[in-house]
C-alpha cells in the first residue's frame, strides 16, 4: 500500500512526461470492466485503445500465455518457432494476402513497409498519405502523419512524402502519377477523428493503381482484427490492399504487430534486409491466436457487426435528440465515432465519473472502441449515461 501512496507525484518524477494520465489507478479488469483500487467498476469502451478485444481476464488467452511460457519465453529468429508460423497462416487465411514479417508494435510494422517500398521502387519516388492521417511515432511512420502536431518539432522528416486531402477524389487525379511508390491509409482513421474512407475514393486509388502500378498499404492497427465486422476493414470495399499493418488487437494484450504482403511484394526483402529481436514473440504469437480464433472463427465478429448497427443506430437517435450537441455519428462495427460542437475533454470526464471509460480524439470526436465482446446491454447502459450526461445544464 505504501508504495501506491503519491503514485502519480512518483510517476512525474521518474518518468518522462509523454502522456497525460488518467487520475484513476486501476487494480484489475474482469471481462468488459476494470476495477480501481478505490473500488469503482467501470466500462471499459476504450479497451486499451483497441488493443484488449477480447476483454480483460479472457481464461483461453492466459492459458495459451502460460503453455507457451512453460515452453520458452523467447527464441532468436535464427530458430523458427510454430505459434508464429500459426499465426502468420491465419493473417494470410483471413486477409487474402500472401506472406507475414512480425513487429512488435504498429508503428514497427509500418517502418517495415516502408523500407520495402523503398526497397522495391527505389529512392526517387514518392509517398501519398492524407490529412489527418496517423501511422505511430517513430521517424518513417511519422513523417506520413497528417497531423501537424505530431511533427512540428521534430523536423527533418523523410522525404518526397506528399500529404492529400483525405476523400477529394480530385486531388488524386492531379497528384498520383507514374512517380508514385505507394499510397498509404486508414480505411478508418481512427485518431484522426474516425473518418470512413469513401467508396468513390477507394475506387479511384484502384483505378490509379491499375494505371501506375504504386502500392496500396492498408493501415489495419486500429481496424483490424474484426474491429468493423470483417476480418479487416479493407473488407468492406472491393479492394485488396498490396501490403496490410495490424498491430493492437492481434497479441492478445502482448506487444505484437505484422506487416502482411501480397504476392507481388512477397519476395522483396531478402535475407537480413530487415529483421527484429523480438518481433513475432512465440508468447505473443501465442495470445494472438486465441484472439483470432475467437473473433475470426468462432462468430464474434458477426455479433461485432449486428451490435455494431444497433450501437451507431441508437446514437443516432440521441443525435435526433441533441442536435445542438452533437455534429455527427459515425463508424463501423465497433470503431465508432461521435462529432460534438465543442471538445470532448470535459465530457470524457463525466462518463468517468458516472463509471464508462471512453476516449477523446481530434479534439471534439468521441472515439468509442468497445471491446468485442461487450454486449447490448452494455451499449444500452452506455446509451443511458451519454443521455443523462447530455441532459444535464451546462
Ligand atoms: C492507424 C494506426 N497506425 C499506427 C499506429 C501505431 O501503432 P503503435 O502504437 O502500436 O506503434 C496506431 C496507433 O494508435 C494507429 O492507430
Amino acid at each position: 500500500m505504501e508504495n501506491s501512496i503519491n503514485i502519480f507525484e512518483r510517476e512525474e518524477e521518474f518518468l518522462l512526461q509523454t502522456y497525460k494520465r488518467i487520475p484513476i489507478k486501476i487494480s484489475h479488469g474482469e471481462g468488459v470492466y476494470l476495477f480501481s483500487e478505490d473500488g469503482k467498476k467501470y466500462l471499459d469502451f476504450f479497451s486499451g485503445l483497441a488493443v484488449n478485444a477480447l476483454g480483460y481476464g479472457n481464461k483461453k488467452i492466459i492459458q495459451a500465455i502460460e503453455e507457451q511460457v512453460k515452453k520458452f519465453i523467447h527464441l532468436s529468429n535464427y530458430y523458427i518457432n510454430s505459434p508464429q508460423i500459426q499465426f502468420a497462416e491465419r493473417l494470410v487465411k483471413y486477409s487474402g494476402l500472401s506472406k507475414v514479417f512480425f513487429t512488435n508494435s504498429g508503428t514497427e510494422a509500418i517502418e517495415a513497409s516502408l523500407k520495402l517500398i523503398r526497397r522495391y521502387f527505389g529512392p526517387e519516388k514518392s509517398i501519398i498519405t492524407f490529412s489527418n492521417a496517423f501511422h505511430g511515432r517513430t521517424y518513417g511512420s511519422l513523417s506520413l502523419s497528417g497531423k501537424e502536431k505530431y511533427k512540428k518539432y521534430f523536423s527533418p522528416l523523410l522525404p518526397n512524402i506528399i500529404q492529400l486531402e483525405f476523400n477529394e477524389v480530385e486531388l488524386l487525379e492531379k497528384y498520383v502519377t507514374e512517380n508514385t511508390a505507394a499510397i498509404y491509409m486508414e480505411i478508418i482513421q481512427g485518431e484522426g477523428g474516425i473518418h470512413i474512407v469513401s467508396t468513390q475514393f477507394v475506387e479511384k486509388i484502384d483505378e490509379l493503381r491499375n494505371k501506375f502500378g504504386f502500392a496500396l498499404v492498408a493501415d489495419e492497427v486500429q481496424s483490424g482484427i474484426g474491429r468493423t465486422g470483417k476480418p479487416f476493414a479493407y473488407q468492406h470495399h472491393s479492394i485488396e490492399p498490396d501490403l496490410v499493418i495490424v498491430a493492437k488487437a492481434i497479441g492478445g494484450g502482448l506487444p505484437l504487430g505484422a506487416l502482411i504482403t501480397n504476392k507481388k511484394y512477397d519476395n522483396v526483402f531478402q535475407q537480413g534486409d530487415h529483421g527484429s529481436t523480438f518481433g513475432g514473440n512465440p508468447v505473443a504469437c501465442a495470445a494472438g491466436l486465441e484472439v483470432v480464433y475467437e473473433v475470426f472463427e468462432n462468430e464474434l465478429m458477426k455479433n461485432v457487426a449486428v451490435l455494431g448497427n444497433y450501437f451507431k443506430s441508437e446514437l443516432n437517435l440521441v443525435h435526433k435528440k441533441y442536435p445542438d450537441k452533437i455534429v455527427d455519428v459515425r463508424g463501423l462495427g465497433f470503431m465508432i465515432g461521435v462529432e460534438l460542437r465543442k471538445s470532448c475533454a470535459s465530457l470524457v470526464d463525466k462518463f468517468r465519473e458516472k463509471g464508462i471509460l471512453v476516449n477523446c480524439t481530434n479534439e471534439n470526436v468521441l472515439r468509442i472502441l468497445p471491446p468485442l465482446i461487450s454486449t447490448k446491454e452494455n451499449i444500452d447502459y452506455f446509451i443511458n449515461i451519454f443521455s443523462e450526461i447530455l441532459s444535464e445544464n451546462e
